[in-house]
């Protein structure tokens, strides 16, 4: 169609989705003009700072404020005995909350870093200082942070996906010819965002303002809403720049204990999270330890995967990293089993990072089958050919699209797989042991429902509404192509804003949903306004809005197995004098559906295989048995990859349709780190003929494990 508003007379607009785009906030980025949460100034602002507890488990018995009260700047000192009550007694979006959100609400201390007082002060520095200053005293209990897959308390949470099985698990491996049977560990990582949480709180004639950095400013909204008993219409969160996320920005103690101070002050409050305060607020991934048993026939046919997953949990609440799903749509066999198993710990509560579940689960299960390839003496990806599956191997349902073989065939003609000698330990360039390795890659295709906004404004241009949140993805550039792209127009005419609750509900970004709900909800509302338009007549001054809702195209979805896939390959050299492991290349490719905009794309894509190579190598937080804190919780501590370790990284993609999808976007975010951690470790046996099954891959590790080091 030709909408009388389109001027243009290309009949091709050059800014299609699919060419590449530089972010439409860039500019605004590099020069400092975009604005960040903890940044905004605001007249008479306070500034909270939070004190948090010392022992891992107890009651405290006092907070002395008195002295603290008189020092200079001081406003008040929020704690259990002051703080305004709420109502934790909700279900949220994600179900139950963290009860972490019971900030304030009682004595007890589940773990070491929780909020005990918030000192608000005139400025940041003074509120540090009296923070610093204040003296919180404990009744102290034993604690427990020792984190095992033999630990007595571990057991299987109630809820769905948490097991599933399929054949006669244990016949099958007494009739295999090739058995693996180990078990694969990851430690306790996070995901410290560039930008800390922080969020500002202000009553403004009668409305709660809320300037956050968040994965979804609705969600924020509707569980301050419901936690501070408000009409949902008297809050309004926004969040317009996002300084990374990974899972970790949802509700936190930073807003609610900016609304109490705020209310109680009467005044705008702002409080920031620290780096360090990070690590026991805003969630992480918890360790794993995971049992992989697989049985094969002779040439590599499996006949039983069996994936047992071990994390933890604190004390007051469930969270369950679901590693043992990432081979539910991966492989077919004539048994499987896969269960997640969790323990309660005196430990702060984890939660989403980055491909919850697939990551952990991936570097256990693609380790297993590099196992049992070399059992069987087949070649890693003849291995994972041979067990593709025709419809979802646990669930039977058809897959939506499943190209994971034809990304291994293009990765290993990229890679040059077909020239590797299958031995291990026996490349050597100097000092260095080289070896190659691959692992697949696989993420759910998730989708919630959305609402957009679209309007033609009398002067030519579109806006478009919709609660995204771009957390450095490329969200917004990417919603501006599928806008530009839908109306017909080139992307300068269309602006998209987001981040703001009052935009009406939308997906949050988590789950690599967000491109793929908004998108939709968008491309619906320029559907219905384009039809509009065809109409003819003239716009008025305040344009013309449509309003999307993909409730019901969502609800309508039919049933499928809908994932991406990928394959990742690594190379590494293995130093022989140090055990230092270097990755000198990695290569991802991908099938993930219609790729929006390739130049943001492949930054996540690069972006999630960096953190991989991170997992592989680098990252692991410590936890001291004794006071059950952290050691080194800050980036001098926690050690991950830097530039110098992160060599070239290519990531690209096949082509993957699904003629029955209505938006045929598949979701980025996650998949990148999927696999990756496997494929180095698996590069990292090539090289020096040892398994590592414990990440990271330290050198300590290598050089005691020996192998072709010592040769
Ligand atoms: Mo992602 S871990 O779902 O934010």
């Amino acid at each position: 169609m030709t909408a009388r508003t389109t001027t243009t007379t290309s009949p091709a607009p050059a800014n299609a989705a699919g060419a590449s785009y530089t972010r439409v906030e860039g500019r605004d980025k590099v020069t400092g003009a975009a604005r960040y949460a903890g940044e905004i100034p605001y007249a008479d602002l306070a500034h909270g700072w939070l004190v948090l507890s010392t022992i891992a488990r107890g009651r405290i018995i006092s907070v002395e404020s008195e002295p603290v009260r008189e020092m200079p700047g001081v406003l008040a000192v929020l704690h259990h005995g002051n703080a305004p009550r709420v109502d934790s007694d909700y279900v949220g979006m994600l179900g139950k909350p963290d009860p972490i959100v019971e900030v304030f609400q009682h004595d007890r201390v589940p773990f070491v870093g929780w909020p005990v007082a918030l000192v608000v002060a005139e400025t940041s520095e003074q509120a540090r200082e009296a923070a610093e200053a204040l003296v919180v005293r404990y009744e102290e209990e034993t604690h427990d942070v020792a984190f095992s897959s033999a630990h007595p308390g571990t057991y299987m949470p109630d809820g769905d996906g948490m097991l599933m099985e399929k054949g006669d698990l244990e016949a099958e491996l007494a009739a295999s010819t090739h058995v693996v049977d180990h078990e694969y560990t990851t430690p306790e990582e996070h995901h410290g965002s560039m930008e800390p949480h922080a969020a500002m709180a202000r009553w403004d004639s009668g409305r709660l303002e809320i300037v956050d950095s968040n994965q979804g400013s609705g969600w924020v909204a509707d569980e301050l809403a419901k936690l501070f008993s408000l009409d949902p219409d008297s809050v309004r969160v926004r969040s317009e720049h996002v300084g990374g996320a990974f899972g970790s920005k949802g509700v936190r103690v930073h807003q609610i204990l900016a609304v109490m101070a705020a209310t109680q002050l009467d005044r705008p409050v702002r409080v920031v999270i620290t780096r360090r305060q990070l690590f026991s607020l805003t969630g992480y991934r918890s360790p794993t330890a995971q049992r992989v048993r697989l049985g094969a026939d002779a040439d590599g046919r499996l006949r039983a995967l069996d994936h047992q997953a071990h994390s933890l949990t604190s004390t007051v609440h469930e969270f369950v990293e679901t590693s043992a799903g990432f081979g539910r749509p991966m492989y077919a066999s004539d048994a499987h089993r896969s269960v997640n198993r969790v323990v309660r710990l005196d430990v702060p509560t984890p939660t989403f990072m980055r491909a919850p579940g697939e990551a952990p689960g991936s570097f256990a299960l693609e380790s297993a089958l590099d196992e049992l390839a070399e059992k069987c003496g087949v070649d890693p990806i003849a291995l994972r050919a041979r067990n593709e599956p025709d419809v979802g191997p646990v669930s039977g349902l058809p897959f939506a699209s499943r190209n994971l073989l034809a990304a291994y065939r293009e990765g290993a003609r990229r890679f040059g797989w077909a020239d590797r000698d299958p031995r291990p330990g026996v490349r050597r360039e100097g000092r260095w042991l080289l070896g190659t390795g691959t692992a697949s890659a696989t993420f759910p295709v998730i989708v919630a429902p959305s609402t957009a906004a679209v309007t033609a404004e009398a002067d030519g241009t579109f806006t478009v509404r919709v609660n995204a949140a771009d957390v450095g993805t490329g969200a917004r550039t990417a919603l501006t192509l599928i806008a530009a792209e839908a109306l017909e127009v080139p992307r300068e005419r269309v602006h998209v804003r987001i981040g703001d609750s009052d935009f009406g509900p939308a997906a949050i970004s988590g789950g690599s949903m967000g491109t793929r709900s908004w998108g939709w909800a968008v491309r619906a509302a320029v559907t219905e306004l384009r039809e509009q338009l065809a109409l003819g007549g003239d716009i008025p001054p305040q344009g013309i809005t449509v309003r999307s809702d993909t409730s019901a195209a969502v609800g309508a979805l039919t049933q499928k197995e809908r994932h991406s896939f990928g394959a990742q390959f690594a190379e590494v050299g293995v130093d022989v004098a140090t055990g230092e492991v270097r990755v000198r290349r990695m290569l991802g490719i991908f099938a993930a559906g219609k790729i929006v905009n390739p130049l943001t794309a492949r930054s996540q894509f690069v972006g999630g295989m960096t953190w991989g190579l991170s997992m592989a190598l680098h990252e692991e937080a410590h936890r001291d048995q004794a006071t059950g804190g952290h050691v080194g919780a800050d980036f001098a501590g926690y050690h991950f990859a830097a530039n110098a370790d992160v060599p070239v990284i290519e990531a690209d993609w096949v082509e993957d349709t699904d003629a029955d999808d209505p938006v045929g976007i598949k979701g980025i975010g996650e998949i990148g780190i999927v696999g990756a951690a496997a494929a180095i470790a698996n590069a990292v046996w090539h090289a020096t003929g040892v398994r590592h099954r414990n990440l990271p891959i330290r050198p300590d590790r290598v050089l005691n494990a020996g192998g072709a080091l010592d040769a």
